[in-house]
């Protein structure tokens, strides 16, 4: 089965053909960051106008490089929230449209659990249960996988995703945005115990995170000494990360022992951070735990994460109907 997959949620416009949810054929991303760049965040309207300009080049270019045409096209799959509303619609008119016109089943699928099922995409996928994490520039959230499908979530951030917090530390220092890999960059450099920033929430068995407190405190450091350089700025982005990735780990390694998970996940944006990844191999090997991360290719937004998605609910018995609506705040 050749299932395309869509996604317009934030400000990626992205398209990719899989088949038979786990072989990519082709994996196209239009990245909008240098659009939003000058505003220092993604700016909603900007990126609705740029899917519409976008969409249809960027599915022509999947269907090219994958060698295939439309009408070979088995299955659409969508993202239909959550995500900006308008940037959703976009995604989800076309899908629709297609679907329609082609006389092919579509299906609206939860960003979310596209994030979760990108590690299907690599030769090596973790067979249910598993637990995961998802840490990207909106969620950081913990779910349980007893089964594909079927997710509960037990741990989410009270205020600032992980990713946010990276983007926000990035524009106080003055780093370009989407502020992630720059820090990661820097960080690589720097030394992550040079400043002891907070762990909030870190009380042995709370499973939610806080980072907006850390947020702060990077603040106040800037406030009162003015914005580092050189290995003064390695050093921050080294704690601040450490900061980030101590609690990721932690918690979601507690968690597993305490639901008796062996396989653990880590997904979305964040995980491709170099010190998430590597902190978590660190403490999974550890607890003889097996860690699944996938490429940071499918970590970030890309559309053969939501043709994975797609293809599994499709499996399930899931069907859109045409008046499938983008929900800008579903929750998985
Ligand atoms: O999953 P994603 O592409 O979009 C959302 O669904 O939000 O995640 C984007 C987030 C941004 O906040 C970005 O700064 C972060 O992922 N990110 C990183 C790294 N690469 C991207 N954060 C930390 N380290 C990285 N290397
Ligand atoms: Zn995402």
């Amino acid at each position: 089965m050749l299932v395309l997959g869509i996604e317009t949620s934030c400000d990626e416009t992205a398209a990719a053909l899989v088949e038979e949810g786990r072989r990519v054929l082709s994996d196209v991303v239009s990245t909008q960051t240098d659009i939003h760049q000058r505003w220092g965040g993604v700016v909603p309207e900007l990126a609705s106008r740029n899917h519409l300009v976008q969409v249809l080049p960027v599915v022509d270019e999947a269907l090219r490089r994958a060698g295939r045409q439309l009408s070979d096209v088995d299955l659409i799959s969508v993202t239909s929230g959550p995500g900006l509303l308008g940037a959703l619609l976009v995604g989800v008119q076309v899908g629709k449209s297609l679907g329609v016109a082609l006389g092919r089943p579509f299906v609206g699928v939860n960003h979310l659990e596209g994030h979760l099922l990108a590690i299907r995409l690599t030769a090596e996928a973790p067979e249910p249960p598993f637990l995961a994490l998802v840490v990207s520039g909106g969620h950081t959230s913990l779910y349980d996988v007893p089964e594909i499908g079927r997710y509960e979530c037990i741990g989410a951030t009270r205020d600032d995703a992980a990713g946010e917090a990276f983007d926000k530390v990035a524009k106080i220092l003055g780093l370009p945005y989407p502020g992630g890999a720059p820090i990661d960059r820097l960080a690589q450099k720097g030394n992550p115990r040079a400043i002891r920033f907070p762990r909030a929430m870190s009380a042995p068995g709370v499973l939610d995170w806080s980072f907006s407190g850390l947020k702060t405190a990077v603040l106040q450091r800037v406030r009162g000494e003015g914005v580092p350089s050189g290995t003064a700025l390695e050093d921050l982005c080294a704690s601040f990360q450490e900061a980030v990735a101590d609690s990721l780990t932690k918690k979601l390694v507690a968690a597993a022992r305490k639901l008796g998970r062996e396989r653990i996940l880590i997904c979305g944006g964040v995980a491709a951070n170099s010190r998430i990844r590597s902190l978590a191999e660190e403490r999974a090997s550890y607890r003889d735990m097996k860690l699944f991360v996938p490429p940071p290719n499918l970590c970030t937004d890309n559309g053969a994460m939501i043709a994975a998605a797609g293809y599994e609910a499709y499996r399930r018995g899931v069907r859109s109907e045409p008046s499938l609506n983008a929900n800008a705040a579903w929750r998985l």
